[in-house]
């Protein structure tokens, strides 16, 4: 368990489910992809968090790199899938693009305020904006990606590396 002020956050139910499900393939494993990485998150979070109750020195450097790395993973990994989504909605002009970008966007916002806290060493910021962001991308998922499910063929290809 993850502790945070006035909670814990149980980290296996944060998991791919199928009322996630998108119906287009290729977003529905890169959801998957993107929920395992933010669970590596929280994973690293959580171990980061026990070792500091040890607090043995090397051991500390140890899991912040691990949670440094699982970090960035996670940014880039979102970026990547926020693009995937935009391009393929110009591509096949989506009529809910500006809203949907929209939405993208405060979630840029966001992960550009958590690099921020991140960098002063907040752990309590940091673990909020986390909780948020995960609440985030389920709900957006959930709620706002579900709404292209029809509109693109389930067997969408689209090129990985970009
Ligand atoms: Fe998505
Ligand atoms: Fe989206």
């Amino acid at each position: 368990m993850l502790i945070l002020s006035g909670g814990e956050i149980d980290v296996s139910e944060f998991e791919w489910s199928e009322e996630l499900k998108v119906g287009v393939d290729c977003f529905d494993s890169q959801h998957k992809k993107w929920i395992e990485l933010a669970r590596e998150v929280n994973k690293a979070l959580q171990e980061e968090y026990e070792v500091d109750l040890i607090s043995a020195a090397e051991s500390k450097a140890q899991a912040e790199k691990i949670i440094e790395e699982a970090f960035t993973e996670f940014l880039l990994y979102t970026r990547r899938h926020l693009r995937a989504e935009e391009k393929q909605m110009r591509k096949y002009d989506f009529p809910g693009y500006e809203e949907h970008r929209k939405e993208h966007n405060k979630y840029r916002n966001l992960v550009q305020k958590i690099k921020k806290i991140y960098k002063e060493n907040s752990r309590e910021g940091k673990e909020k904006l986390l909780q948020f962001l995960r609440e985030w991308l389920l709900k957006h998922i959930k709620q706002t990606d579900k709404k292209y499910g029809d509109y693109f063929p389930s067997k969408l290809e689209i090129d990985e590396t970009t």
